[in-house]
């Protein structure tokens, strides 16, 4: 399963590539905004900041919402770096981006993907990256983690190469639900992902292995 951290914020995407288990970065425009990061050039001066952090895929959301516009924005991404993965909502002009990109060997990421038929017709237009958002379907009282074991089964079903990037993780446990349902990418905040070091037996039997060591020293 390849990590993502789910952030604009550089010294967490820095602190996660430290950890060494990081394999790519989403960002979206909330996030940018989050970080203070706004007009064009400095929005794409800190994706090239984000790629000379990491060796994986970083994410780059399109704003427009028209083909010609996804085409224009994702082109000009692309062209920053090679590790940028266009990212584009799930509508039609997405989709028709999506072929578009992916018919050209530009990887894309599916986002705002809430049920399994968005995920097939990503899939069916050669989306790299699906992004179910599970945190935001239990925000509503929807179970998140079932739309990723429906996605599952149907790519499963066809030999779909799109990877499952289970976006919208806000805790630890939805990691280790979406492992266990072979989500192929999970993409979550720093705090989740660090969430998985801990256990107070750990924590307790270092500390006694330390105190044995003392004695016998
Ligand atoms: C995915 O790519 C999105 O950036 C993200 O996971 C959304 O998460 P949120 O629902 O916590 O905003």
């Amino acid at each position: 399963m390849k990590f993502f951290i789910d952030t604009a914020n550089l010294d967490q995407i820095q602190e996660a590539q430290d950890l060494g288990v990081l394999d790519g970065v989403t960002t979206n425009p909330s996030l940018m905004a989050k970080e203070g990061i706004t007009g064009l050039d400095n929005i794409l001066k800190h994706y090239v900041d984000i790629c000379n952090i990491v060796d994986g895929d970083v994410s780059a959301e399109v704003i427009s919402t028209d083909f010609e516009g996804m085409i224009r924005e994702g082109e000009a991404l692309a062209e920053l770096h090679d590790q940028i993965v266009i990212k584009l909502p799930m509508i039609k002009d997405g989709i028709k981006a999506c072929k578009y990109f992916s018919d050209k060997g530009i990887k894309t990421n599916v986002t705002l993907v809430f049920s399994p038929g968005q995920a097939l017709l990503a899939a069916k237009a050669g989306a790299t990256y699906v992004s179910p958002f599970i945190g935001r379907l239990d925000d509503i009282s929807t179970d998140g983690l079932n739309l990723i074991s429906e996605i599952r089964h149907i790519y499963d079903n066809y030999g779909f190469e799109t990877q499952i990037l289970a976006a919208s993780v806000r805790h630890t446990m939805h990691i280790i639900d979406c492992a266990k349902l072979g989500s192929d990418v999970m993409t979550g905040p720093l705090s989740a992902i660090e969430g998985l070091l801990k256990h107070p037996l750990t924590d307790i039997g270092l500390a006694k292995f330390l105190e044995d060591y003392k004695k016998g020293n």
